[in-house]
């Protein structure tokens, strides 16, 4: 164990309450690393800033003026765990923004493979670049690569957790919360509807950390449906409990709790996190998928979302269903990571002021 783990190990024991305020500056995000560290405010206003720039960039003028507002910023895409969407939807709202980028997309092509640490390849990110958005399969990455910039770097760049293990996926609990708000419009917001998350919630990034957002919106319902050895773990369950927000488990069947949600939200079988292979196919999951018969027992003003990518969780002949909102919610991404990147620098007013 070096020194430095030494300190992290004692950083990482704190409560989360108290980490968070490391990942701030002047009482602004300055890191986005985990869901907690969002409050309403900071969510409707990502939320303002994402309409006003998909209202810009409908222009040719519009999209070369936000071409200019970072463009003497550079990004890094260090992506050490495959992605599609993250990854594309940070390049391009990068892009968008005129931040150019650099990108390692597999520690088999950086200096790993040759023994450099982690926290050295972090610690060279950031000699270059002016943002560090990352994806890990290590639990807490993330964190510790913002923890590290923040207390020995010379040169301590903001870090975006783009997904950290089985534990947090920010970005993509921004994008589903923006999907949702805007899906809800005229049903009032999000408050007091009732949230079906399904598939492998132990190991589910993407409902950990759609989870922890709930706390921020008032009346929420959530159900958790899934076989009892992929249901959710006990961390998340006393977070809700300590935000008097009610949920209940599922382990039989979807189809028992459909006829109550407001929205589905399917994920698939992380199996790449299994410490014994082939120990995911020991559970039958067969009672919670979607299938095109299921809808008749969806409410008519639900939608049906997926963070993606999909195996057979929704049956293909749900996507032309209007309900079925899943091909929206991944272009969203794009642009709540391009307001999100705006507002870490700060330059957000210079968007809504266009
Ligand atoms: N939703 C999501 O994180 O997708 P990718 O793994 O393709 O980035």
């Amino acid at each position: 164990m070096t020194i430095l783990d030494e300190k992290y190990a004692r950083f990482e024991s704190q409560a989360s309450d108290v980490k968070i305020p490391c990942f701030e500056r002047n009482g602004r995000i300055f890191d986005m690393i985990i869901s907690q560290q969002l409050n309403r405010p900071i969510l409707d206003d990502i939320y303002r800033i994402t309409g006003r720039l998909r209202s810009i960039a409908k222009s040719k003028a519009g999209s070369v003026f936000l071409q200019s507002v970072l463009a003497h910023k550079r990004a890094m895409l260090y992506f050490a765990q495959p992605s599609s969407r993250t990854f594309l939807s940070f390049h391009n709202a990068c892009h968008i923004l005129g931040m150019r980028t650099s990108e390692i997309r597999d520690t088999s092509v950086s200096s790993e493979v040759k023994g450099e640490s982690f926290d050295d390849s972090l610690r060279t990110f950031s000699s270059y670049t002016d943002l560090i958005i990352m994806r890990h399969k290590g639990q807490n990455m993330a964190e510790r690569a913002a923890w590290l910039l923040n207390n020995f770097s010379n040169r301590p760049v903001p870090v975006i957790n783009g997904g950290s293990g089985s534990d947090q996926h920010p970005t993509q609990a921004i994008l589903d919360v923006y999907t949702l708000q805007k899906s809800f419009e005229f049903q009032g917001g999000l408050d007091g509807k009732t949230i079906l998350m399904c598939g492998d919630l132990r190991r589910g990034r993407t409902v950990r950390s759609l989870s922890y957002l709930m706390k921020n919106f008032n009346d929420m319902k959530i159900i958790y449906a899934a076989p009892t050895s992929f249901q959710m773990k006990e961390d998340v369950c006393q977070f809700l409990q300590r935000h008097n927000i009610p949920y209940r488990m599922e382990t039989e069947a979807l189809e028992n709790a459909l006829p109550e949600a407001d929205a589905v939200y399917m994920t698939r079988i992380q199996d790449e996190h299994d410490e014994v292979a082939g120990e995911s196919n020991r559970t039958n999951i067969s009672r919670f998928k979607l299938r095109l018969k299921d809808m008749a027992i969806v409410k008519a003003s639900a939608v049906i979302m997926h963070p993606f990518p999909r195996r057979d969780e929704i049956d293909v002949a749900i996507d032309p269903d209007p309900r079925a909102i899943y091909w929206a919610q991944e272009r969203n991404g794009m642009w709540t990571r391009a307001a999100l990147i705006a507002y870490i620098f700060n330059v957000h007013d210079q968007i809504m002021n266009y």
